[in-house]
């Protein structure tokens, strides 16, 4: 590497370490003398709002109860009702702006800004938990979609949509896949934040759009970093010497402002490796090449001055017993104050010195609060922080500054000098403060918490006291946020688990599905030859995904409480109906195809004449199955084969009009319509037979018909999505056959990304439909999640 660029690099660092020794120099000597007990006054003013004085109507809810924080629209529609939630915004969004944005709170400007967002943010959350029962989750794809959608950035959310997928497929064991998607998402959201801010009122909608997909864009790109750059050399995943020649390259890269190529990565990281260098590459240069000049510097600076303060505080070893007070402040002070200050610079925000001093001081606040947090983590990990070395060394190092006092310095610091003992400021700072305390108790245990107490707690009695009463006794001093990141967590933690039984679910029942599709040949005079029966067999061999059966059956059997034995017949017809459909719509006459399902389609295989009767035969053995339910009411189960009959005439008509449509140029009205008749009512079908058997009335019926109408649509769009786009070795048939056909495709009529709107568009719809089914959708909500995301 360049001698000089190194020498440059160096000299940032010292330069930016001397402001943070400035700073650390200035809290030390304010907390040598004890200023921070100086913050009781302003505590006892900040108690006049947070004691509460018992009034009837208090007394009442105290008894009601406080609904558990995990409830989160139950808890918002609490605080409504008890005429707390504008309060409880206000709190919230002041602090999200001085915090994040690095505002002062006592401008008309940001006051009159703040106003906006919390009406905003109070209309949307009142609204989803009213009018939609609180379906579509903050955070979940639906809502991000639908976010997207009002912004005009859908394309975009597209983008982030699979950038996710991806990033979660290679977030290695040891990691924690959730937790770096939570993670990237909260990044994207701060960094659009400032964007939003930054931009304006005054600007055109399409440059909003514009400047949104751009935030979007530098927020994954900087957002990756905390995964694969922090995260990642924080866990295990890596060996040392792996990490090293890792750390390495990232170090270069900062340096020389050019991402070396990958050399020598041999192992069990290898494509790990090789995907973070191809993703963080595109993510530097997508960075560099929106970099308005005038940012530039400082974008490279911070990136720096973040990355090797990290990597300073990453190599302590909390065995070494001689670190000074230094040692330990001055990078925890860098690193998050560049982590916050490259936002800035990553969105080429102009200038702001105020913006930038406030961040800059704020940084180690929020430090010491998470590290206050995690002590026991880290302890456990054996990571240095100023708790943890606190708890280990301050019997023996007299010198060793205690961090909850300076947390408490910091504080005061940030009230008084900082903000110029801002009202706002202080209101907000101590209402974070205490329920940091609280949320700690909470989670560890008055026990826990009061040892950790005995420990940290200032040697003035006076002021401890005053702390404890107010962690007692204290209330409205939470935070939407941390309501949100609680949700996102038992959210993102209830799907994973949701998911994987989901899959374990779909994977057992098409296991059993296989089982019993084999059709028993009934021997004929033994001079005749009968191929049909093994060509249906072979049909029904195939690698087929069950996808439709599997409906039936989650429905049936989980929702409905059907019999596992007495729907067999009806798994069987539909597999049987829907083989026939594949076996006809390969013929010459229709798709002309020669694979399907990993073979050589029963065309190939036998003739046309045999592929015909084949789908006839399957067609009527259809039939004969759903006559044999025989454990069902007589009537029920005719009312069944007259619904079943009349959705397969209707699928003939849509194969009909799909093959009517080649080189047409339809409508999207016209192609949803064919798509309806070809394979959503094949959907529709898979519910609403055993809805039939279980005897559903019209309501959930007509709930279930405009899920599956669509679901099936998006599982079509997907599929001409595969066969533009997919990977033939997953797909088990061959793809571009809908070019070569002529056919008129979602693809070819709106182009793939046209089709990827549609898609998302019809995935939204399906989620919000799923509230008016009345059982239980958590197996609709991932079998919709499984048919937008799956790869064959
Ligand atoms: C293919 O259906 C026909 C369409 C409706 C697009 P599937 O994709 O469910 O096919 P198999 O049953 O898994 O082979
Ligand atoms: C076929 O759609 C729908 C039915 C089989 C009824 P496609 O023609 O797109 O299905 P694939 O791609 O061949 O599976
Ligand atoms: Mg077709
Ligand atoms: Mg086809
Ligand atoms: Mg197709």
């Amino acid at each position: 590497m360049d001698e000089e660029l190194i020498k440059k690099a160096d000299t940032t660092y010292r330069m930016a370490e001397k402001k943070a020794a400035d700073y650390f120099k200035s809290l030390s000597v304010q907390l040598k003398n004890k200023t921070f007990t100086e913050i009781t006054k302003d505590i006892q003013s900040w108690k006049q709002n947070h004691i509460q004085h018992h009034s009837l109507l208090s007394l009442f809810y105290r008894k009601k109860g406080k609904p558990d924080d995990q409830e989160y629209h139950d808890y918002i529609q609490w605080l409504d009702y008890t005429g707390k939630l504008d309060d409880y915004l206000d709190r919230s969004i002041s602090y999200i702006f001085m915090r994040d944005l690095g505002k002062s709170l006592n401008s008309p400007d940001t006051e009159d800004r703040i106003k906006r967002v919390v009406i905003n943010l109070k209309k949307q959350l009142t609204h989803s938990a009213t009018t939609d029962g609180g379906k579509t989750e903050m955070y979940s794809m639906a809502w991000l979609y639908r976010m997207a959608q009002e912004e005009d950035v859908e394309s975009t959310m597209i983008w982030l949509i699979g950038k996710l997928k991806t990033v979660s497929s290679y977030i290695p064991k040891g990691m924690d896949a959730d937790e770096a998607k939570r993670k990237l998402i909260k990044i994207i959201a701060g960094v659009v934040i400032h964007q939003v801010e930054e931009m304006g009122d005054e600007i055109s909608a399409e440059e909003r759009t514009q400047k949104l997909d751009e935030a979007i864009r530098l927020g994954y790109s900087y957002g990756l970093t905390y995964p694969f750059i922090d995260d990642i050399l924080d866990s295990e995943v890596l060996s040392d010497s792996e990490k090293k020649q890792y750390s390495e390259l990232i170090r270069t890269t900062l340096i020389t402002g050019t991402v070396p190529e990958l050399e020598g990565w041999t192992g069990n990281n290898k494509d790990l490796i090789r995907y973070i260098h191809s993703e963080l590459s595109n993510a530097y240069n997508y960075i560099k090449a929106h970099l308005r000049t005038k940012t530039t510097d400082s974008f490279f600076e911070q990136s720096y001055v973040f990355f090797h303060s990290q990597e300073v505080d990453r190599i302590k070893d909390l065995s070494n017993a001689n670190y000074t007070n230094e040692d330990l402040y001055i990078p925890i002070i860098l690193k998050s104050a560049s982590s916050r200050l490259i936002v800035r610079s990553v969105i080429s925000a102009s200038e702001d010195e105020d913006i930038d001093s406030n961040t800059f001081f704020y940084g180690i606040y929020n430090q010491l609060a998470d590290d206050f947090a995690d002590m026991f983590d880290d302890l456990e990990a054996g990571a240095v922080t100023p708790y943890t070395y606190y708890i280990k060394y301050h019997d023996k190092r007299k010198d060793l500054i205690n961090p909850f006092e300076l947390y408490w310095t910091v504080i005061f610091n940030l009230i008084h000098n900082v903000y110029h003992s801002d009202t706002k400021v202080s209101e907000v700072i101590l209402d974070r403060a205490i329920n940091g305390l609280k949320r700690f108790k909470e989670r560890m245990g008055d026990k826990r918490y009061n040892e950790v107490m005995g420990l940290f707690a200032p040697g003035n009695l006076k002021f401890n006291k005053l702390i404890q009463n107010m962690v007692r006794k204290a209330n409205n001093v939470d935070f939407f946020d941390k309501l949100l990141r609680d949700h996102m967590i038992t959210n993102f933690n209830n799907e994973r688990k949701e998911r994987e039984d989901f899959l374990d679910t779909i994977e057992m029942v098409r296991n059993q599905i296989n089982n019993i599709l084999h059709i028993p040949k009934v021997n004929l005079q033994s001079f005749m030859k009968e191929p049909i029966t093994d060509a249906a067999n072979y049909s029904l061999e195939g690698d087929g995904k069950r996808i439709r059966a599997i409906m039936t059956w989650l429905m049936g059997v989980n929702e409905y409480g059907l019999d596992k034995e007495a729907i067999i017949p009806l798994l069987k017809s539909l597999e049987y109906m829907h083989t026939a459909s594949l076996i006809f719509d390969d013929l010459p006459s229709q798709d002309n195809a020669p694979i399907r399902r990993g073979r050589p389609t029963l065309h190939q295989v036998y003739n046309t004449a045999i592929a015909e009767l084949t789908g006839l035969y399957l067609t009527q053995k259809a039939v004969e199955e759903q006559a044999s339910l025989v454990q069902f009411d007589a009537n029920t189960v005719l009312h069944l084969i007259q619904y079943s009959a009349r959705m397969t005439a209707d699928m003939c008509k849509g194969q009909a009009m799909d093959l009517d449509s080649k080189g047409k140029q339809l409508t999207l009205e016209q192609l949803n319509t064919i798509s309806f008749y070809k394979t959503g009512i094949a959907f529709e079908a898979s519910l609403v037979m055993p809805a039939i058997l279980a005897g559903k009335q019209e309501l959930e019926m007509t709930a279930l018909k405009k899920f599956a109408y669509h679901a099936g649509i998006a599982f079509q769009i997907k599929d001409d999505l595969l066969d533009a786009e997919g990977d033939e070795a997953l797909l088990g048939k061959p793809t571009g056959k809908d070019v070569e056909n002529n056919n008129s495709t979602f693809v070819s009529i709106l182009g793939a990304e046209g089709a990827r709107k549609a898609m998302w568009e019809h995935y939204c719809l399906a989620m919000e439909v799923l509230k008016e089914v009345q059982h239980h959708t958590n197996y609709l909500k991932h079998l919709l999640n499984y048919i937008v995301n799956r790869d064959n």
